[in-house]
C-alpha cells in the first residue's frame, strides 16, 4: 500500500473515498485542515499540529469531540497501513452534511477525511538556488490564523506566481507590510538576528515556524516578531521560508531583484542543518 484514504471511520483506496455533495466543506469551504509529515513512519510535530487543529475548530465553532474520538490513533494507524517511509498526511474536518443553507443546523456530524501519500521531496535544484518569490497584494480575510480549507486567494496567487516564472507568491498589504507566502511563513535574517512578522490573526502560526524558532534558540540566535515592509525585505541579509513540506527554504529573488546577494545565506544553511539534525533527518 502506498496511498490511502480515511473517511469517517473507514480506510480504503483514495479513488474509492466519497463524501456527500451536501457536505458543507464542498459547498461553503466550511472546514479546517492540517498537513502533517511522517518521517520513517512516525508523525513529526504531531502534538503541535493537533493543537492547532483544535484551535481552528474552536475558532469556527466546529464541534468535534477530540477527547472521545482522538485523531492521533487514526493518523498512526493510517501511517502503519500505508507503509510509507516518509509520508504526507492530509487531515480535514468539515462541519458535516446538511441541505445547503448559511445557517448551521444543530447536531451536525463533522466529516473527517484523511489521505496518506508519499512525501514529495523538495528538488535539490530548488534547495540550491533558493526560491523566487513574487509580491502580491494581500487579498485574504482577517483570520488567516485559522487553518481554514477556504484557500482560493492562496490558490490564485500561487498560480499567478507560477505563470510569471516564480516559485511562490508573497502576500503584502496595501501599506507594504509583509505577511506570508501562500503556504509558508517568512523569516528575515538581519545583522545576525532573525525577524518574523508578528503572529497576529492575519497570518498562520506555522508549526514549522515554531520549530525553527526552537532551532534558532538552540544556536543562540534571537527571533523577534516585528512588522516589516517589502523594502526592508528587499534589503535583508537573508530571507527564508518555513513550512511542513519545505522545512526551511532560502529565498534568493523577490520580483526582479536578487535577495541576500542572490544566494542561499549562511545562517539559512546552518539553520536548515540544525533543523535536519534535531528532526533526526541527517543533513
Ligand atoms: C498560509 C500558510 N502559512 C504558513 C504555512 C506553514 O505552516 P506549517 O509550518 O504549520 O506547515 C502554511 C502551511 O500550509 C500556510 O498555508
Amino acid at each position: 500500500m502506498s496511498e490511502l484514504a480515511y473517511v469517517n471511520g473507514v480506510f480504503g483506496p483514495i479513488a474509492d473515498a466519497r463524501v456527500s455533495i451536501e457536505d458543507r466543506g464542498f459547498q461553503f469551504g466550511d472546514g479546517i485542515y492540517e498537513v502533517i509529515v511522517g518521517y520513517e513512519g512516525r508523525p513529526f510535530l504531531l502534538d503541535e499540529h493537533l493543537a492547532r487543529l483544535r484551535r481552528s475548530a474552536a475558532a469556527i465553532r466546529l464541534e468535534y469531540d477530540f477527547d472521545t474520538a482522538p485523531l492521533e490513533p487514526i493518523i498512526r494507524e493510517g501511517l502503519r497501513r500505508a507503509e510509507l517511509r516518509d509520508a504526507l498526511v492530509y487531515v480535514q474536518l468539515t462541519r458535516g452534511v446538511a441541505p445547503r443553507a448559511h445557517i448551521i443546523p444543530p447536531n451536525l456530524r463533522p466529516t473527517l477525511v484523511m489521505t496518506f501519500r508519499p512525501l514529495p521531496t523538495v528538488p535539490e535544484e530548488l534547495r540550491r538556488r533558493g526560491a523566487r518569490v513574487m509580491a502580491v497584494r494581500e487579498t485574504r480575510w482577517a483570520n488567516c490564523y485559522i487553518k481554514a480549507i477556504t484557500l482560493l486567494p492562496n490558490v490564485l496567487a500561487k498560480n499567478e506566481a507560477l505563470r510569471h516564472g516564480f516559485d511562490d507568491a508573497l502576500f503584502v498589504t496595501a501599506e507594504g507590510e509583509v505577511r506570508e507566502c501562500t503556504s509558508a511563513n517568512v523569516f528575515v535574517v538581519q545583522s545576525g538576528k532573525l525577524l518574523i512578522p508578528p503572529r497576529t490573526d492575519a497570518v498562520l502560526h506555522g508549526v514549522t515556524q515554531g520549530y525553527v524558532m526552537e532551532c534558532a534558540a538552540g544556536m543562540g540566535l534571537t527571533v523577534t516578531e516585528r512588522a516589516f515592509d517589502i523594502a526592508f525585505l528587499r534589503g535583508a541579509d537573508e530571507v527564508f521560508l518555513s513550512s511542513t513540506t519545505l522545512e526551511i527554504l532560502g529565498v534568493t529573488r523577490l520580483d526582479q531583484d536578487p535577495v541576500g546577494g542572490g544566494e542561499v545565506g549562511e545562517t539559512t544553511r546552518r539553520l536548515f542543518q540544525e533543523f535536519r539534525r534535531r528532526a533526526g533527518r541527517g543533513t
